[in-house]
């Protein structure tokens, strides 16, 4: 297969009119390997606690996102299972419900603040994706939900996890794809209100797929899935969606009709609740070697 490369524009730096500059590594092509690391860790430790209360106000809502990735996980009570980044630890949650007690997570969350509210069962680390302070082959399955798309250059993130999975260790991992009405909704709408910006960096077709070939993962699966958040009102789409993004200047109900709008939203009569389109990239794939 034949991959395109992409160049992508310097990424904004600026957060708070500060200046913060990245960790200074580089990929093959000279360019820093983190879009904007420092800088977007700095944002979610700043709105890491408006996310959480957002997730704790509406804890089902984005179950069908959680649902597609954990089921692309051949998972048993044995497992060590890492997911990162973490944010509050929504995924890892979701293990629990399903495992109870008998696996072991560990969550690397970047944001300290961020991961404060993580579940103190699972182990909890704060270091950057890059660099894990955890033994080669340590563990034997990665989640990676919704925290790719600030990275400029993804591949020093997957030869991370190629490092610390064992032989025969699982991945999956899902992220928003570039060109989706989601990547326009973040890049447009969210990036006019929030006072940071949302200047992601989306998930090209193929990327995933190419990215684990290249650290010895062999690929499973790569697909574009539908999995729409879940409201039991329509209003409560703009009031989970104007917390979650840290949408300062615009109401709940602006916020619920500009998602009206740019992805849509139904009303499920069968359950007697409310879908707001979402659409994310998914991968998985295991270790061969
Ligand atoms: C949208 S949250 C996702 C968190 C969690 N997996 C979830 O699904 O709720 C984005 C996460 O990506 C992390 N993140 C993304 N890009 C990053 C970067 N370049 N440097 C550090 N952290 C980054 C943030 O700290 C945050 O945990």
């Amino acid at each position: 297969m034949i991959f395109t490369a992409h160049r992508f524009d310097q990424a904004r730096i600026a957060l708070f009119g500060m200046r913060i500059a990245s960790q200074g590594l580089r990929d093959e092509d000279g360019h820093s390997a983190i879009m904007n690391n420092l800088d977007y860790q700095s944002i979610f430790t700043f709105r890491g606690r408006a996310y959480n209360e957002a997730m704790a106000a509406f804890p089902d809502a984005r179950e069908n996102e959680r649902s597609a990735l954990l089921e692309l996980l051949e998972l048993s009570a044995t497992d060590h299972f890492l997911d990162t980044p973490a944010g509050g630890g929504y995924l890892s949650e979701g293990l629990a419900a399903r495992f109870g007690d008998g696996l072991f997570v560990t969550c690397v969350e970047p944001a300290k603040e961020f991961g404060a509210v993580i579940d103190p069962s699972f182990e909890v680390i704060n270091a950057p994706m890059i660099d894990v302070p955890l033994d080669d082959g340590s563990v034997t399955a990665i989640g990676s939900l919704a925290g790719l798309h600030h990275f400029k250059s993804r591949a020093p993130v997957f030869a991370e996890w190629a490092r610390l999975l064992a032989p025969q260790g699982q991945l999956g991992v899902a992220d928003v794809a570039a060109g989706t009405p989601t990547a326009e909704f973040l890049n447009g709408f969210v990036d006019r209100h929030t006072p940071q910006g949302h200047d992601g960096v989306f998930i090209e077709p193929g990327e995933f797929s190419r990215l684990m070939e290249e650290n010895g993962i062999e690929v499973y699966t790569e697909e574009l899935v539908d999995v729409p958040w879940i409201f039991p009102r329509r209003e409560d789409v703009g009031a989970f969606c104007k917390k979650l993004f840290f949408l300062e200047t615009a109401s709940e109900e602006q916020v619920t009709n500009a998602i009206d709008e740019t992805l849509g939203i139904q009303y499920q009569a069968e359950f007697d609740h409310w879908l707001m389109n979402w659409q994310l990239i998914y991968a998985s794939g295991r270790k061969t070697i």
